[in-house]
């Protein structure tokens, strides 16, 4: 509860490097993600390389803080790997991709990293970038470091508003 209610989105990084271990451990957080029937389909690309790094974040419209951060977080969905079925009608591959996510983000949260979601970027251009297959799809990206800012917590809608009882209403 206290990784939930402290992280925020962060925006800014100072440049110390990450240290491999913590890396690892919250690359583990995303492996124990829970996934439609355990597929997993889901990869995550580690970007450190200044260049690719540079071309990643043009690729996010210039999203700054991206190449700011000692590494990017490249989240990738793999459609064929999925569940076909949730609900009877999608796949999984963006669920469990974006499970294994929010788990990064919280458990870098947890070990004073700082992470932010991205999804305002060029699919066609993160996959040209990093060699990404054709039937493998680009779920989201998040910077990761050690954050250079505490911002304020952003507004939530009250309960009420998001949460029903026994029908939906
Ligand atoms: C699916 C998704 C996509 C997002 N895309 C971006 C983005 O492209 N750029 C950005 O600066 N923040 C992005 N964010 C971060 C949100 O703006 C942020 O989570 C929201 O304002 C709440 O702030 P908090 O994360 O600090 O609680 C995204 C968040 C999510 C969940």
């Amino acid at each position: 509860m206290e990784a939930i209610k402290t992280r925020r989105s962060i925006r800014k990084f100072r440049e110390t490097p990450v240290p491999e271990n913590l890396l690892k451990e919250v690359l583990n957080a995303a492996r124990l993600a829970p996934s439609a029937d355990n597929a997993q389909p889901w990869k995550i690309i580690v970007v450190r390389d200044e260049q690719m790094k540079q071309k990643v974040t043009q690729a996010c419209n210039g999203q700054k803080f991206l190449v700011q951060a000692p590494i990017v977080l490249v989240v990738c969905g793999i459609p064929e790997d999925a569940f076909q079925t949730v609900g009877g009608y999608m796949s999984s591959h963006v669920i469990d991709a974006s499970i294994a996510l929010d788990h990064v983000t919280l458990a870098a949260h947890s070990l004073g990293l700082g992470t932010c979601w991205v999804a305002w970027f060029k699919e066609e251009k993160v996959k040209d970038i990093l060699g990404i297959p054709e039937d493998v799809r680009v779920v989201a990206l998040s910077p990761l470091g050690y954050p250079d800012e505490s911002p304020e917590r952003p507004s939530r809608k009250n309960l009420e508003e998001l949460i029903a009882y026994d029908k939906y209403e």
